[in-house]
């Protein structure tokens, strides 16, 4: 099954370090990132579920629950919970599923044959709580992924919700945005009284609303 932007997202039930989780209910009202894992006791996959623990603060102020996944079995997850905490400095503070059977990984298409016949990729599925898929990512198992990176979407996709603007390139919390080309000047100058700065009538700057 291919996933597209804008999909509702299959649901599942599958075990995990803290129980068993459906995902619908886990993230009922709140954003969810699922993310997968290769294989559990690798260094890359050690580094990062220790920088997702300890940004788990960032990921609740912007209302996401964070859910993790390795196709090994549960009794290796609790195992591996210790050298997390040892080697990065922070326990493991959310469920990481034990997807053995490859449920999850087979439904989200985690696992890509021509990389590795078994493991999972390492795949980001930004999911909002109307349990539409809104972003993806595939990263190689070699490289960690910079989930800085994942909240300034996360940012993005909230703010653009919520505004008649997008985000340019490299842009950050704070940073000036794009009024939307498809709202008029006439309309914009009611949302945006302050004003912008037009450099092509197609791109009109504008302070981050709600500054
Ligand atoms: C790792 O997490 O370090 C890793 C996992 C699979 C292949 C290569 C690296």
């Amino acid at each position: 099954m291919t996933l597209r932007l804008g999909d509702i997202v299959p649901n599942f039930t599958q075990e995990s370090t803290e129980g068993p989780i459906n995902l619908y209910d886990y993230g009922a009202g709140s954003w969810v990132i699922l993310f997968s894992h290769p294989k559990d006791f690798t260094p890359v996959c050690t580094t990062e579920l220790g920088a997702v623990a300890r940004l788990k603060p960032e990921f609740e102020k912007r209302n996401v629950k964070v859910l993790g996944l390795s196709v090994d079995p549960l009794k290796d997850h609790h195992a591996w919970k210790g050298d997390i905490a040892e080697t990065q400095g922070v326990a493991l503070n959310f469920p990481l599923l034990a997807d053995a059977d490859r449920k999850v990984s087979d439904l989200y298409g985690m696992i890509h044959p021509n990389a590795n016949d078994t493991l999972t990729v390492r795949s980001v599925f930004v999911i909002d709580p109307n349990k539409k898929l809104r972003l993806t990512i595939t990263y190689p198992a070699s490289t960690g992924r910079n989930f800085d990176e994942i909240l300034r979407v996360i940012d993005s996709l909230q703010l653009t919700d919520k505004n008649k603007v997008a985000t340019p390139v490299n842009w950050k919390d704070g940073d000036d945005c794009i009024i939307v080309p498809s709202l008029s000047n006439e309309d914009a100058k009611k949302l945006f009284p302050q004003g912008w700065k037009e450099l092509k009538p197609y791109l009109r700057m504008v302070k981050q609303p709600g500054r």
